[in-house]
C-alpha cells in the first residue's frame, strides 16, 4: 500500500491508475478504523479497481474543540489494517494541505444540513460538505463509499453529488453492529463495559419501533412511546429521535403515506454522543 500525504505524489498515483483505466473507489474516513470501515473497504474492492482510503480528522466538522482533541487517532494501527485489507493508497493529508488558510468561502448546504445533527452540532455539515467536496476534487473518484449509520450525512452527500454535478457514484454501506446491536463507531472506544451495555439499548429501541410502527397512529405517538421505552434505561439520555422521509430528509407526521421512512436517533451514554437509525420502510 502506498501512503501519501502531499498532492504531487497523489496526482502521480491517480494519473497512473487512470492511464490503466482503473475505476477509483474512495473511502473517506477520520481514522480510528473499526469493522464498519472495513465493510466500506470490502464494498470498495467489490465495486472498484483501485481503492483509496483517506484519513483526515477534519477540524471544521467538530462544533466542540474538546470533541476534536479527544477524537481517537492511531495512524500506525490504521495503516496496518489498511495494508491487510489490500487498500491501494492511503491519503493522509495534514490540516495545512486541506485548509492552507481559513476558508474565505462558506457554503450553506441547505435545509438538510440544518436539522437534527446540523441543529445540535452547529456548523457540522458545513465542515463535512466542504471536506468531502475537497476530497472529491483532489481524488476524482468514480465511486465513493459512505456508511449508512451517518444517514443524514449520506443523504446530504447524495444531494451534493447531484447538485454540484460530480460524476461520482455514491454507494451507501450498511451499518456494522456488535453482537448486542450497538452500531460500531470510533466513539465507542470511550465507553466502559457497562456503558456499552446501556448503549446497546439504543438499537433495541429502534428494533422495537420498527416491529410496532404499523400500530402507531402518528409519528408523534411513536416518538412518545419510544422515549418512554428509553426512559426506563438508566444512563441513556436521548437528544433527539425523529421519523423522516428518506429522500428529502423531511420529518414525517403520518406513518401511512407509503414513503421511504427512517427513524434517526442521537443519544448520550457516559458523556459519549452516539447516533443510529433504522429504516422503517425501504
Ligand atoms: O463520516 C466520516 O468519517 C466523516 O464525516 C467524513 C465523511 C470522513 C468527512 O470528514
Amino acid at each position: 500500500m502506498l501512503s501519501v500525504n502531499e498532492l504531487t505524489s497523489l496526482e502521480e498515483e491517480l494519473s497512473k491508475a487512470s492511464k490503466k483505466g482503473l475505476k477509483i473507489g474512495l473511502v473517506p474516513t477520520m481514522g480510528a478504523l473499526h469493522d464498519g470501515h472495513m465493510e466500506l473497504i470490502k464494498q470498495a474492492h467489490l465495486h472498484s479497481d483501485y481503492v483509496i482510503v483517506s484519513i483526515f480528522i477534519n477540524p471544521l466538522q467538530f462544533n466542540q474543540a474538546e470533541d476534536f482533541i479527544n477524537y481517537p487517532s492511531n495512524l500506525l494501527k490504521d495503516s496496518n489494517k489498511l495494508k491487510n485489507a489490500g487498500v491501494d493508497l492511503l491519503f493522509n493529508p495534514d490540516a495545512k494541505l486541506i485548509y492552507p488558510k481559513e476558508p474565505a468561502v462558506k457554503i450553506d448546504f441547505g435545509v438538510i444540513s440544518h436539522k437534527l445533527e446540523g441543529a445540535f452540532r452547529l456548523g457540522h455539515f458545513e465542515g463535512v460538505g466542504l471536506v468531502v467536496m475537497k476530497l472529491f476534487n483532489l481524488i476524482k473518484p468514480n465511486v465513493a463509499f459512505f456508511g449508512l449509520k451517518d444517514l443524514q450525512q449520506f443523504i446530504l452527500i447524495k444531494h451534493i453529488i447531484k447538485e454540484f454535478s460530480y460524476p461520482i457514484k455514491l454507494q451507501g454501506v450498511i451499518t456494522v453492529r456488535e453482537k448486542n446491536g450497538l452500531a460500531l463507531s470510533s466513539r465507542n472506544a470511550h465507553l466502559s463495559p457497562s456503558g456499552i451495555k446501556i448503549a446497546a439499548q439504543i438499537y433495541k429501541g429502534l428494533i422495537w419501533a420498527k416491529n410496532n410502527f404499523e400500530t402507531f397512529k402518528s409519528t408523534d405517538e411513536l416518538k412518545v412511546q419510544l422515549n418512554d421505552f428509553y426512559k426506563k434505561q438508566e444512563g441513556l439520555s436521548i437528544e433527539y429521535c425523529e421519523v423522516l422521509n428518506l429522500n428529502k430528509f423531511k420529518p414525517l407526521k403520518s406513518l401511512k403515506n407509503g414513503k421511504k421512512t427512517a427513524l434517526c436517533i442521537a443519544a448520550y451514554v457516559e458523556g459519549v454522543r452516539l447516533i443510529d437509525n433504522i429504516f422503517l420502510r425501504e
